[in-house]
Parts: structure tokens; sequence; C-alpha cells
């Protein structure tokens, strides 16, 4: 079983999270398992504070080491043969993608230290983490969020978290473009039909117009994709 640890000053935000739908039944089904470590719980400081201002001045408030070397050490007890990777979401990290979540889906041991303000100390960056990674170009208030979002992205891909009938095998990106367009009943809605060929029952033709509705969304909407798309093709 894989298990998925988070460092964090709000474990709870964190835990609405993995506590419904697939992410929740993957851990009842024993595939995973997710494990807190409110950041709170591991400060050396008599106020118990976990974050201080940065050296050499400047805005903001930065996550003290200390508070996350102590929570690391916890989740490294009894189980030093562990190989782990440590992730730190942050907007200057290698950005996500379904390669970096398939690599990812293969580890046993994954921490996440979310961090917050201006970020964490930099010697926690140094000796701990294994994995820096952005969702994006974009700034959220916390880790906890982008955590979500890269696990939500690697537990999905895990063998048996899916059923069949939501496997991530046609998912966009897997074969370098979008995914098709998807209907369901009723076939007429507020007088918008569901496209013919969907309807016929013949599967060649049904294949035919989902490869092409790929084909021309990636054409449409991610011009990067379509030109990688074409070159591989013509290989
Ligand atoms: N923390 C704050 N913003 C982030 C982002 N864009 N990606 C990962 N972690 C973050």
């Amino acid at each position: 079983m894989k298990t998925i640890y988070f460092i964090s000053p709000f474990c709870n935000l964190i835990k609405c999270f993995t506590s419904v739908s697939i992410l929740d039944r993957a851990e009842k089904k024993k595939i995973v398992k997710y494990e807190y470590y409110n950041l709170f719980d591991f400060s050396d400081d008599s106020n118990n504070r976990i974050d201080d201002y940065p050296y050499g001045g400047g805005d903001g408030m930065v996550l003290r080491a200390n508070p996350i070397f102590n929570a690391f050490d916890k989740i490294k007890n009894n189980r030093s043969k562990k190989k782990f990777r440590v992730i730190y979401p942050t907007p200057d990290g290698e950005k996500l993608d379904l390669n970096l979540s398939k690599k990812l889906a293969l580890e046993d041991n994954i921490v996440f230290i979310c961090g917050h303000y201006k970020g964490i100390d930099q010697r926690v960056r140094d000796t701990i983490v294994t994995d820096e990674i952005s969702i994006g170009d974009y700034i959220l208030t916390g880790g906890e969020l982008p955590s979500c979002i890269i696990i939500d992205s690697i537990v999905r891909l895990i063998p048996g978290v899916l059923n069949t009938i939501e496997s991530a095998e046609t998912d966009s990106f897997n074969d370098g473009l979008l995914d098709t367009d998807y209907y369901t009943r009723p076939d007429t809605i507020r007088g918008l039909k569901v496209p013919e060929v969907l309807v016929s029952g013949n599967h060649k033709e049904i294949k035919k117009w989902r490869e092409e509705r790929k084909v021309e969304k990636t054409k449409l909407k991610r011009s990067d994709l379509y030109i990688n798309y074409i070159k591989n093709k013509k290989k």
C-alpha cells in the first residue's frame, strides 16, 4: 500500500479533500493511506510559532525549518529503510503535467510539505525536498490546494483506483491530444441534439468522429500540443 504524508499547519483542509469521492475510495480499498502531520505539533518554540521574519528583512513571513524537520523525522521514525519522495509545491518548481504524475504514481511513500506566506526556510528545500512542483503560473495562499491537486492527479493513475468505466486511458494528454466531446441522455434537450453519429450504433464511425474531434479541438485550443502531434505523426 502507498502512503501519502502531509506536513501542514492546516491539515483539515486536506482531509476535506481526501475524504470524498475517488481519493476516499482509494483509501477504503486500501490502495493508499493518508497521514497528516500538523506543523503546530512540531514547534520547538515556547509560543508554538511555526513562522518567523525573513533574515535580511523584507515583507512576509517564512515557515521555520525546525517544525518541518521534526515532522519529517517523525514520519521517518521506524521507517528508516523506506525511500521517500518529498514534494514541496511552489510556484518556482517544475510544472506539473501528466508525465510527472505518472512517474509519481509509481512511488510508495510521498511526503507533501505545504508552505505558507513567503514559503519555507531554504535549508529544508536544500536537504529533504526531492521535488519542487508548480501547478501553474499563479500564486495561491498556501501549499494545501496545490498538494490536493497533485495527489488527485497521482492517485487516480494508481492501478485499481478507477473503475474501467472511469478509465484514465482516454484522458486528455495521453496521446498528446485533448479529449473528445461527450454527451449523455436525453438525445435532445432544449432543442439541442446529440451529434447523429453517436446514436447511430456504428462503432467504426463513432471512433473516427471522436478521433477527429480530438484533433480539431487540440488544433483550436492548444496549438502547442497540435504542432507536436503533427511532428510526431510525420516521424
Ligand atoms: N504555492 C502557491 N502557489 C503555488 C503554485 N502556483 N504552484 C505550487 N505551489 C504553490
